[in-house]
Protein backbone atom coordinates (compact mmCIF):
# COMPACT_ATOMS: atom_id res chain seq x y z
CA UNK A 1 0.00 0.00 0.00
CA UNK A 2 1.83 3.64 -0.98
CA UNK A 3 1.68 5.63 2.38
CA UNK A 4 -0.29 8.10 3.06
CA UNK A 5 0.43 11.74 2.45
CA UNK A 6 -1.24 13.32 5.75
CA UNK A 7 -0.66 17.22 4.13
CA UNK A 8 -3.15 16.07 2.00
CA UNK A 9 -5.43 15.68 4.91
CA UNK A 10 -4.92 19.38 6.14
CA UNK A 11 -7.55 22.35 5.46
CA UNK A 12 -6.44 25.80 5.11
CA UNK A 13 -9.49 28.09 6.38
CA UNK A 14 -8.26 32.06 5.40
CA UNK A 15 -9.23 34.13 8.34
CA UNK A 16 -10.38 31.97 11.02
CA UNK A 17 -10.68 32.83 13.59
CA UNK A 18 -9.59 36.40 13.16
CA UNK A 19 -8.46 37.92 9.91
CA UNK A 20 -4.69 36.91 8.84
CA UNK A 21 -4.78 34.05 10.33
CA UNK A 22 -4.59 30.91 8.34
CA UNK A 23 -6.24 27.98 10.29
CA UNK A 24 -4.87 24.49 9.75
CA UNK A 25 -8.00 22.36 9.94
CA UNK A 26 -7.19 18.83 11.23
CA UNK A 27 -10.91 17.80 10.93
CA UNK A 28 -9.85 15.71 7.30
CA UNK A 29 -7.07 13.66 9.43
CA UNK A 30 -9.63 12.59 12.35
CA UNK A 31 -12.32 11.29 9.79
CA UNK A 32 -10.41 9.48 7.49
CA UNK A 33 -8.87 6.44 8.84
CA UNK A 34 -5.88 5.86 7.02
CA UNK A 35 -5.03 9.52 8.03
CA UNK A 36 -5.73 8.84 11.54
CA UNK A 37 -3.96 5.40 11.48
CA UNK A 38 -0.68 7.18 10.03
CA UNK A 39 -0.79 10.48 12.02
CA UNK A 40 -0.85 8.01 15.23
CA UNK A 41 1.51 5.94 13.59
CA UNK A 42 3.74 8.90 12.47
CA UNK A 43 4.16 10.17 16.22
CA UNK A 44 4.46 6.82 17.45
CA UNK A 45 7.69 5.90 15.66
CA UNK A 46 9.40 9.26 16.65
CA UNK A 47 7.88 8.56 20.70
CA UNK A 48 8.82 5.05 21.13
CA UNK A 49 12.68 5.18 21.33
CA UNK A 50 12.21 7.69 24.28
CA UNK A 51 10.48 5.68 26.72
CA UNK A 52 7.65 7.47 27.49
CA UNK A 53 5.47 6.71 30.80
CA UNK A 54 3.12 9.78 30.21
CA UNK A 55 1.48 11.38 27.00
CA UNK A 56 0.45 14.90 28.39
CA UNK A 57 -1.79 16.88 25.84
CA UNK A 58 -3.88 20.59 26.13
CA UNK A 59 -7.64 20.57 25.86
CA UNK A 60 -8.87 19.78 23.48
CA UNK A 61 -7.34 19.31 20.02
CA UNK A 62 -4.46 17.68 21.87
CA UNK A 63 -6.84 15.44 22.95
CA UNK A 64 -7.72 13.87 19.85
CA UNK A 65 -4.43 12.33 18.48
CA UNK A 66 -2.91 12.48 22.39
CA UNK A 67 -4.96 9.58 23.75
CA UNK A 68 -4.74 7.33 20.72
CA UNK A 69 -0.49 8.43 20.67
CA UNK A 70 -0.91 7.15 24.20
CA UNK A 71 -2.74 4.09 24.05
CA UNK A 72 -0.51 2.93 20.97
CA UNK A 73 2.79 3.38 23.17
CA UNK A 74 1.58 1.58 26.07
CA UNK A 75 1.90 4.87 28.49
CA UNK A 76 -0.80 6.57 30.58
CA UNK A 77 -2.39 9.90 29.37
CA UNK A 78 -2.90 12.83 31.19
CA UNK A 79 -5.21 15.89 30.72
CA UNK A 80 -4.10 19.44 30.68
CA UNK A 81 -7.32 21.36 30.76
CA UNK A 82 -8.56 24.96 30.84
CA UNK A 83 -9.14 26.72 34.13
CA UNK A 84 -11.89 25.58 35.98
CA UNK A 85 -12.43 22.05 34.52
CA UNK A 86 -10.51 19.57 36.70
CA UNK A 87 -11.91 18.37 39.43
CA UNK A 88 -9.27 18.01 41.93
CA UNK A 89 -6.61 20.17 43.19
CA UNK A 90 -4.66 21.74 40.54
CA UNK A 91 -1.68 23.57 39.57
CA UNK A 92 -1.89 26.47 36.92
CA UNK A 93 0.40 27.75 33.75
CA UNK A 94 -0.53 30.60 31.88
CA UNK A 95 0.45 31.10 27.94
CA UNK A 96 -0.09 33.65 25.69
CA UNK A 97 -1.53 32.11 21.64
CA UNK A 98 -1.01 33.09 18.03
CA UNK A 99 -4.63 34.39 18.48
CA UNK A 100 -5.16 35.57 22.18
CA UNK A 101 -3.91 34.04 25.77
CA UNK A 102 -5.36 31.32 28.30
CA UNK A 103 -3.95 29.22 30.92
CA UNK A 104 -3.60 25.31 31.39
CA UNK A 105 -4.64 23.56 34.67
CA UNK A 106 -3.43 20.01 35.28
CA UNK A 107 -4.22 17.74 38.24
CA UNK A 108 -1.32 17.95 41.03
CA UNK A 109 -1.12 13.96 41.55
CA UNK A 110 -0.77 13.50 37.67
CA UNK A 111 2.92 13.07 37.40
CA UNK A 112 4.53 10.15 39.46
CA UNK A 113 8.20 11.67 40.60
CA UNK A 114 10.64 11.21 37.49
CA UNK A 115 8.08 10.02 35.14
CA UNK A 116 9.41 10.38 31.37
CA UNK A 117 6.51 12.49 29.92
CA UNK A 118 5.86 13.04 26.23
CA UNK A 119 4.25 16.52 25.39
CA UNK A 120 2.07 16.35 22.60
CA UNK A 121 -0.50 18.89 21.02
CA UNK A 122 -1.75 19.04 17.11
CA UNK A 123 -0.16 21.80 15.72
CA UNK A 124 2.80 23.54 17.18
CA UNK A 125 2.73 27.65 16.73
CA UNK A 126 4.35 30.18 18.63
CA UNK A 127 4.95 27.32 21.23
CA UNK A 128 3.26 28.70 24.39
CA UNK A 129 0.55 26.00 24.62
CA UNK A 130 3.99 23.72 24.74
CA UNK A 131 5.68 25.57 26.51
CA UNK A 132 3.41 25.87 29.27
CA UNK A 133 2.88 21.53 28.98
CA UNK A 134 6.60 21.09 29.55
CA UNK A 135 6.03 23.90 32.37
CA UNK A 136 3.50 21.97 33.80
CA UNK A 137 5.05 18.49 33.71
CA UNK A 138 8.21 19.50 35.00
CA UNK A 139 6.41 21.69 38.00
CA UNK A 140 5.21 18.15 39.36
CA UNK A 141 9.04 16.24 39.17
CA UNK A 142 8.05 14.97 35.31
CA UNK A 143 11.02 14.34 32.92
CA UNK A 144 9.75 16.23 29.35
CA UNK A 145 11.17 12.85 26.95
CA UNK A 146 10.15 15.08 24.05
CA UNK A 147 8.06 16.94 22.11
CA UNK A 148 5.72 15.54 18.96
CA UNK A 149 3.03 17.32 16.90
CA UNK A 150 1.10 16.99 13.80
CA UNK A 151 1.98 20.01 12.20
CA UNK A 152 4.40 23.00 12.87
CA UNK A 153 4.17 26.17 11.92
CA UNK A 154 7.88 26.77 11.58
CA UNK A 155 7.29 31.01 10.96
CA UNK A 156 6.41 31.17 14.02
CA UNK A 157 8.93 29.88 15.87
CA UNK A 158 7.26 27.76 18.56
CA UNK A 159 10.69 25.52 18.63
CA UNK A 160 13.12 28.02 19.73
CA UNK A 161 10.75 28.64 22.92
CA UNK A 162 11.02 24.49 23.56
CA UNK A 163 14.80 24.64 23.08
CA UNK A 164 15.87 22.53 26.10
CA UNK A 165 13.96 19.69 24.25
CA UNK A 166 13.89 17.93 21.38
CA UNK A 167 10.96 18.77 19.26
CA UNK A 168 9.24 16.74 16.17
CA UNK A 169 6.31 17.08 13.76
CA UNK A 170 5.09 14.86 11.09
CA UNK A 171 3.98 18.09 8.95
CA UNK A 172 6.07 21.50 8.65
CA UNK A 173 5.06 24.66 7.10
CA UNK A 174 7.85 27.15 6.64
C1 LIG B 1 -4.44 25.55 19.31
C2 LIG B 1 -3.72 24.24 19.03
C3 LIG B 1 -2.58 24.26 20.01
C4 LIG B 1 -2.26 25.74 20.14
C5 LIG B 1 -0.99 26.06 19.42
O1 LIG B 1 -5.28 25.38 20.39
O2 LIG B 1 -4.58 23.13 19.22
O3 LIG B 1 -2.97 23.76 21.28
O4 LIG B 1 -3.36 26.46 19.56
O5 LIG B 1 -0.66 27.42 19.53
P1 LIG B 1 0.64 27.97 20.24
O6 LIG B 1 1.80 27.13 19.81
O7 LIG B 1 0.74 29.39 19.75
O8 LIG B 1 0.42 27.92 21.72
P2 LIG B 1 -6.43 26.43 20.82
O9 LIG B 1 -5.95 27.21 22.00
O10 LIG B 1 -6.87 27.19 19.62
O11 LIG B 1 -7.57 25.54 21.43
P3 LIG B 1 -8.42 24.26 20.97
O12 LIG B 1 -7.46 23.10 20.95
O13 LIG B 1 -9.40 24.15 22.09
O14 LIG B 1 -9.03 24.51 19.61
N1 LIG C 1 -3.38 27.19 16.72
C1 LIG C 1 -2.61 28.28 16.68
N2 LIG C 1 -2.47 28.73 15.44
C2 LIG C 1 -3.20 27.89 14.65
C3 LIG C 1 -3.45 27.82 13.25
N3 LIG C 1 -2.93 28.72 12.41
N4 LIG C 1 -4.24 26.82 12.79
C4 LIG C 1 -4.77 25.91 13.65
N5 LIG C 1 -4.56 25.95 14.96
C5 LIG C 1 -3.79 26.91 15.46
Amino acid sequence: MSPVDLARYVRDIADFPKPGIVFKDITPVMAAPEALEAAVDGLARYARPLGVDLVIAAEARGFLLGAALARELGAGFILARKPGKLPHETVRAEYKLEYGSDALELHTDAIDQGSRVLVHDDLLATGGTAEALCSLAEQLGGEVAGCAFLIELSFLGGRGRLGRHDVHALLRYD
